[in-house]
Parts: structure tokens; C-alpha cells; sequence
């Protein structure tokens, strides 16, 4: 069953009913985590952490605590990192910052970095608890600058978080069909799963209502990033107290998230070796059971060989619109990036090759590392559209 894969039937792979505190002892955290976007605005992030007592992890017991640890010591990460913006960089993270999240993240089993885990799968809570999942419904626990268009950003990416949902739950259907031989009962779970896959696309343009480009691109984006295949931190961040030497860690991505993750598995993607590289890496920034699920998924019996051996028009129906629904997200979240992105970044170029006098537009200060790549360090185009070119070979006959 899927409890054993910390993925939930009614919330999947979100944490079902985040705490949104820790126990007293925390609290110097908590209210600085609180206040980042705040203290960014004010220049005064680094200081206030600066004077933040060391705190022992050790006092944190509940899993539930752990996660909300993580979050709030992540956001104040990704803040005093980039408070400055890419020229004002730092290359030491305070040991009393550094000490607990190497801590708290070993305990997870994740990296000491703010994860799609964080902004997302934890970060949430109905503001009435008796009401809907929905967007008018939830708000987030901590942000990062940005505004409405942060809290959008993360929440319209729980709303596809939620509709993959019936999906996720239809896999072991698959699965348990495949071994029994009843190709009725993998037709009908893969049915669900297409519908959900093109619920997700339904919910993923919600983004056109709550996130603008302009701040998405300008204010938001460097928050997400990391220090890997970055420009402006090629030798990483130093965890002082921790090691000496630096180390990498990548930046928030859509690749973190493990449903993708999941489908393509199931229904056998191939990806291109140097996507496929990444988006396997991007698994190490997953907690450790949603990546054991993605493998366990992967090591059951081939479901396309399945299809292709029983040659039966409804399943293999079935199949290639879980494939051609896949492909429509992923086209569709290529488009997305375009007008997020790629348009925003020609944009700041020529407002740079004006010169002065639009020193006060947000896209001139722009980030230019993260011009054609992702914050998770991907060359965000050619890596969207390989993937996606991929997913359309799953329908091809040959396996
Ligand atoms: N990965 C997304 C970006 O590159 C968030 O902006």
C-alpha cells in the first residue's frame, strides 16, 4: 500500500495536516522564519540571523516537527544567501544556521536546502479547517519575497500536487493488474490515471491567475535557486561549523516533485542520458520514501511490454492517452516557461543594453545566471523539450 511510501490517499505526496509550530524552545526560529520577505526588504535578514541563538535540533521529536524545521530553516537559508541579490553573495552560512539543518536535513534524509518538499509538500494549512482544498482555502506557513505571487506559486503548485492524486492512488491497480493478468483492471487504472494527469493540466494554468511574470521573474526566481551549476557560487556554499570545505547543493525545481517521476516510470519513459541524469539526481532532493517508491515502481514488471504482449484496443487505448496526457503537461508547462522565463529574460537584456535610468525595474536586477537556466540548474528549455520529446516515444510501438 502507499502509507509505507509516506503518500497519503487523500493528499499523496503532501504532508497531510503540516504542523505549522514547533515546541517553545524554537521559537527565535520561527520568528525570523516568519518575517523573511520582510527582513529581505529591509536589508536586516543577516543580521537577525546573525543574532540568533544556536539552538540543539535534538529536542525535535515528531516526524511532523522535523518537516517544519526544515522549512523554516530552509526559507531563512535561501534568504541570507540571497539577501543581496547575485552580486552581494555570501560564501559561509553561520554555524548557528548551518549546524541545525545539516542536522535536521541528515535526520530527513534530504539535502540542507530549501526543496520543493519545503515550499510545497509542508507548507500549508486551510484557513478553515472545515473547508475546501482550494486556492481561496489554503494559505501558506512561511514565504519567501514575492508577495501574492510567491504564495500563488506554491499554492497553484498544490493544487496539481492534489489532482495528481487519483492517479497515484490507480498505480498499484496497474501494478497488481499486470501481475495478475487483468488487463479490465489496468485498463480501467489507467483510465483514472489519464483523467488525473489532465486534471493536473487544469489546475497548473491557474498559475496565469496568481503568479505575474514580472515579479515571477525579477523578485522570485534567485530565492528558489541553489549553489550547483551556478555561476555566482561555482564553489558552493561553506556550512560553517559543519565542514570547511564548501559543498553544492542544486535549487528548488519541478523535478523534485515525484509524480512525474512516478508516471514516467510506470508507463516506461525513456529519458535522454543528460536529462535523464539530472532528473535521477533530482530524486536525492525527494524524501527518501517517495524516492523508494519511484524505484519500486520502476523494478515491477514492464507495463508497456504488458500492453504491447496483450495487443487489446482498450488497454492499449488506455495506455497511450496516460502518454498523450503526460506529453500535453509537459508541453503545456513549456509554454508556461516561455512566458515566465524566456520572454521576461529577453526583456532584461534589452532593458540592460539601455543602460541607466531602469535601474528601478525589478527584471533589470534580474538574475543573469538563471537567464536560460532553471533554479534547479537545468538548461531550462532544451531540457523541458528533450523531456518532453521523450515522453512521446513511450507510445511507440518498439520498446
Ligand atoms: N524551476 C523554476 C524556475 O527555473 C522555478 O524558475
Amino acid at each position: 500500500s502507499l502509507d509505507s511510501y509516506h503518500v497519503s490517499k487523500q493528499y499523496g505526496f503532501m504532508l497531510p495536516e503540516p504542523l505549522a509550530e514547533l515546541p517553545p524552545y524554537y521559537q527565535p526560529w520561527m520568528d525570523i522564519a516568519q518575517c523573511v520577505p520582510e527582513l529581505i526588504h529591509s536589508h536586516a535578514l543577516r543580521a537577525r540571523i546573525h543574532q540568533m541563538p544556536q539552538l540543539d535540533p535534538m529536542f525535535l521529536q515528531k516526524y511532523r516537527e522535523l518537516r517544519l524545521a526544515h522549512l523554516a530553516l530552509a526559507v531563512m537559508t535561501m534568504g541570507y544567501v540571497w539577501q543581496e541579490g547575485e552580486t552581494g553573495i555570501v560564501k559561509v552560512l553561520p554555524r548557528n544556521l548551518a549546524v541545525p539543518i545539516w542536522e535536521v536535513s541528515q535526520r530527513l534524509g534530504i539535502p540542507p536546502i530549501f526543496l520543493h518538499g519545503d515550499g510545497v509538500l509542508t507548507n500549508w494549512r486551510k484557513r478553515d479547517p472545515e473547508g475546501p482544498f482550494d486556492i481561496e482555502n489554503m494559505e501558506l506557513l512561511l514565504s519567501l519575497p514575492g508577495g501574492e505571487s510567491m504564495e500563488g506559486f506554491f499554492i497553484v503548485t498544490m493544487m496539481v500536487e492534489k489532482a495528481a492524486v487519483p492517479g497515484l492512488n490507480a498505480i498499484p491497480v496497474v501494478i497488481n493488474g499486470v501481475r495478475r493478468g487483468d488487463a479490465n483492471m489496468v485498463t480501467r487504472a489507467l483510465e483514472d490515471i489519464a483523467q488525473a494527469i489532465g486534471s493536473m493540466t487544469e489546475k497548473l494554468s491557474l498559475m496565469h491567475k496568481h503568479v505575474d511574470p514580472g515579479t515571477f521573474y525579477g523578485t522570485m526566481r534567485i530565492f528558489l535557486s541553489g549553489w550547483k551549476d551556478n555561476p555566482c557560487m561555482p564553489e558552493g556554499l561553506v556550512y560553517e561549523g559543519v565542514q570547511a570545505e564548501p559543498v553544492r547543493f542544486s535549487g528548488g525545481s519541478a523535478a523534485q516533485s515525484s509524480f512525474m517521476h512516478c508516471f514516467d516510470e510506470l508507463l516506461g519513459v525513456s529519458h535522454e542520458p543528460q536529462s535523464g541524469a539530472f532528473l535521477t539526481r533530482m530524486r536525492d532532493y525527494m524524501f527518501p520514501q517517495h524516492k523508494r517508491l519511484i524505484q519500486d515502481i520502476s523494478s515491477s514488471p514492464s507495463l508497456r511490454q504488458y500492453v504491447l504482449n496483450q495487443d487489446s484496443d482498450p488497454l492499449t487505448t488506455a495506455f497511450h492517452r496516460c502518454v498523450s496526457q503526460l506529453v500535453a503537461l509537459r508541453s503545456y508547462h513549456i509554454n508556461m516557461v516561455s512566458r515566465y522565463i524566456v520572454v521576461p529574460a529577453a526583456r532584461a537584456r534589452q532593458l540592460r543594453a539601455q543602460g541607466q535610468g531602469c535601474v528601478k525595474n525589478a527584471l533589470s536586477k534580474a538574475p543573469k545566471a538563471l537567464e536560460e537556466t532553471g533554479t534547479g540548474g537545468s538548461g531550462i528549455m532544451s531540457f523541458l523539450k528533450t523531456v518532453r520529446d521523450r515522453t512521446k516515444e513511450a507510445s511507440q510501438p518498439t520498446p
